[in-house]
């Protein structure tokens, strides 16, 4: 553990300072990373992490402040500029274009130097298999064997583009790279080259900073963890120190007061049913049967194609029954219109492809599955009680922003699903469909959503709970349902003695 410590610093930055308008997404931050290092950034939604990352790896400039790289003064004009100078960054939302070959995407904006040129030197071509080549070199040196550079992006699986990204990086062979929020983009697979990558630059003395939101996977790969709050410093501690408690006070700054889960241990719900499927097949879902109660929180869990991301498409009507059915108030949900009239809402996984209009305002995404509430016969929205409901589930959910007419796109994650929140907790709807409502935001946002939850069922609403963490599915369910292969294998009471391993066994 001392290596670490008698390493020479590489980069530094000192007193750096960044604001968005009202915000100050940076104060005065200082940290510093030395070779060989894997330093661990840490801190909930909208503390700083990606913006001092993308700051050093030229993204964007800063207000003021300064970067110190190998002895000399660091100020990158643009991302190639930094790239070319020694320091990468695999971004958090970016992405691969999907209609060009892989060797393309790798060398976006630098194919010139595949370029052969005719006799009168007139025509330029690119010599796309010395580029494919190239390609699948680099692929190969990070361990990325089954994608090969002249394949089509669009043949490649969602979570292996994010490969790609990273043979974009590694190409240059950098001295520094900055991992935002990869890992859950990724497979395991993927992960384990991840893993290795940073762990081979470590041991040829070069540096990582890695951005993750799992404490665990930082706690196990991280030599040192710096901790930022609000876009403060808060503190940095080494891996003889870590302390997977005193890491998160440092996150929230204050101990997590209060209950994380709900803290009650008695299964309780009404008689009365909330939806029924009775015998259900459809795309995924093999002979399903269940029933919701009202003021029921029903878990669903199981491994990554289980089927249970389909159920909660077919609960909100966006995927078809094929046979059986599916009964709300005794009537059958044909499509997400009449869901929506049946009082029901949804929180899709995958929050920015579905549940959002990330173009949009908080204000038009908030309105829009709240227009019925507000408008009259749905035809004229009265702008004053517009203006009402959605302030209200703005402050309710203590959404972080400028003011309600900011693009959503530009929210932390922590608070664009609280936006997602916002749409259905604000119907009133009686059930709520939430698909991994938690993924990707922090804990104590997380707190929030479930003591948000808590309280929608004690006030009567009925939740389904789909998720792929055994922690909250055990904290919060009246009952737990585990699926295998779109069915249901296995029912579990809540309980004090409920454990992940007496779960994990009817997963698999
Ligand atoms: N381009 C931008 N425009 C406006 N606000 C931004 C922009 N980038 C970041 N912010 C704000 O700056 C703060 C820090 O954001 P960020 O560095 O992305 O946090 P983290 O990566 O730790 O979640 C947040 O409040 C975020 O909303
Ligand atoms: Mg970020």
């Amino acid at each position: 553990m001392e290596v670490s410590k008698s390493k020479e610093v590489v980069l530094e930055v000192k007193n750096m300072t960044k604001t968005f308008g009202p915000v100050k997404a940076l104060n005065n931050v200082s940290l510093k990373i030395r070779k060989g290092e894997i330093l661990g950034l840490i801190g909930e939604n909208g503390s700083g992490k990606s913006t001092i990352t993308s700051i050093i790896a030229g993204m964007q400039g800063c207000d003021s402040g300064t970067i110190t790289f190998e002895g000399k003064e660091w100020k990158p004009l643009s991302m190639i500029d930094a790239s070319n100078g020694g320091i990468g960054m695999i971004v958090q939302e970016t992405g691969t274009i999907a209609n060009i070959s892989v060797a393309e995407n790798i060398f976006l904006g630098e194919t010139r130097q595949f370029a052969c040129f005719g006799k009168d030197k007139k025509f330029g071509f690119i010599d796309k298999r010395r580029m494919n080549r190239e390609a699948d070199k680099i692929l190969e040196s990070i361990g990325c064997n089954h994608i090969k550079g002249n394949m089509m992006t669009y043949m490649i699986d969602f979570q292996d583009r994010k490969l790609i990204e990273i043979a974009k990086v590694m190409k240059k062979n950098p001295k520094i790279i900055v991992v935002d929020e990869t890992t859950t983009a990724l497979s395991q697979h993927g992960r384990e080259i991840l893993y290795k990558i940073m762990e081979k630059m470590k041991n040829e003395g070069k540096s990582v900073f890695f951005i993750s939101h799992d404490l665990d996977e930082l706690l196990e790969k991280c030599d040192t963890l710096t901790v930022l709050r609000d876009g403060n410093y808060i503190a940095t501690v080494e891996k003889e120190d870590f302390n997977a408690e005193k890491i998160k006070q440092y996150m929230v700054g204050r101990e997590l007061k209060g209950d994380y889960y709900r803290s009650d241990y008695d299964p309780s719900s009404s008689s009365e049913i909330a939806l029924e499927l009775k015998d259900v097949c459809a795309n995924g879902i093999n002979h399903l049967d269940l029933v919701l109660h009202k003021g029921e929180i029903l878990g669903i869990g199981g491994l990554s194609h289980c089927g249970m991301h389909q159920l909660g498409k077919l609960l909100f009507g966006a995927l078809k029954v094929e046979s059986g059915s599916y009964l709300v108030h005794g009537k059958k949900i044909k499509d997400e219109n009449q869901a929506m009239k049946e009082e029901i809402g949804y929180v899709s996984k995958d929050r920015d492809t579905e549940s959002l209009n990330l173009n949009a305002s908080i204000l038009d995404n908030i309105s829009i599955a709240g227009m019925d509430k507000f408008a009259i016969k749905n035809l004229l929205i009265l702008r004053r009680n517009e203006n009402e409901y959605v302030d209200k589930q703005v402050s309710d959910l203590s959404v972080k922003c400028f003011d309600k007419y900011q693009e959503v796109s530009h929210l932390s994650g922590g608070n664009k699903q609280k936006v997602v929140f916002g749409k259905w907790v604000g119907r009133d709807s009686e059930i709520l469909i939430l698909d991994c409502p938690t993924r990707g935001v922090d804990i104590g946002v997380k707190q929030f959503m479930y003591q948000l939850m808590y309280k929608l069922k004690k006030e009567g609403k009925s939740i389904v709970l789909i998720s792929e963490e055994m922690a909250e599915l055990i904290g919060m369910s009246d009952r737990l349902l585990i699926m295998k292969d779109g069915a249901i294998t296995k029912e579990f009471e809540r309980s004090m003695d409920l454990t992940d391993s007496k779960v994990i066994d009817f997963m698999i």
